[in-house]
């Protein structure tokens, strides 16, 4: 919780041009949905910075858009100082998991991180959020539809 009683939430992919702008935005939309957008403060964030200040991935962005979304937050590195910042650390993959254990200042930091499988309800047997970055169509509208039913299991579970 912040100041301002917000549960602050950082979504954590490797580019953070696919999935973590995505679960930003549909986490975004799905609260201000529920009435909810004042007790929540949603961020994303890159393991890399090679994409540092652009939009998401055109194919996502369309993607998105086809199942009512906007994805147009801009591409940033993960950075220690965003352990003090938020909350939950949420990540995508195994990956992720791991070099996101390699920055965290502190090793109590990590209780901080979780993996987005964690809030699944229909994709319990699903172990991360694959990435689609090398992939087609169908593979950005798995990682969508696994975001909603992730997104949909953090409000049940953080935000009420
Ligand atoms: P993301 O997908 O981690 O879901 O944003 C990727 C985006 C870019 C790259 C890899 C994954 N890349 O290698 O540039």
């Amino acid at each position: 919780m912040d100041l301002f009683n917000k549960t602050s939430i950082l979504f954590v992919c490797l580019g953070n041009i696919c999935r973590s702008p995505a679960a930003e935005g549909i986490l975004k939309q799905k609260a201000a949905q529920k009435g909810l957008e004042n007790n929540v403060f949603v961020d994303s964030a890159g393991i890399g910075a090679w994409h540092t200040g652009q939009l998401p991935d055109m194919r996502m962005r369309r993607c998105g858009e086809k199942n009512g979304y906007d994805f147009s937050s801009k591409a940033r590195q993960i950075k220690r100082k965003d352990f003090e910042r938020f909350d939950y650390i949420i990540v995508m993959d195994d990956d992720n998991y791991r070099d996101v254990k390699m920055i965290a200042p502190t090793s109590g930091a990590m209780n901080k991180v979780h993996y987005i499988r964690e809030y699944f309800n229909k994709y319990k047997s699903q172990q991360s959020v694959p990435d689609p970055y090398y992939g087609k169509e169908e593979d950005f509208q798995f990682a969508v539809d696994l975001l909603e039913d992730a997104c949909e299991g953090i409000i049940q579970q953080l935000l009420i």
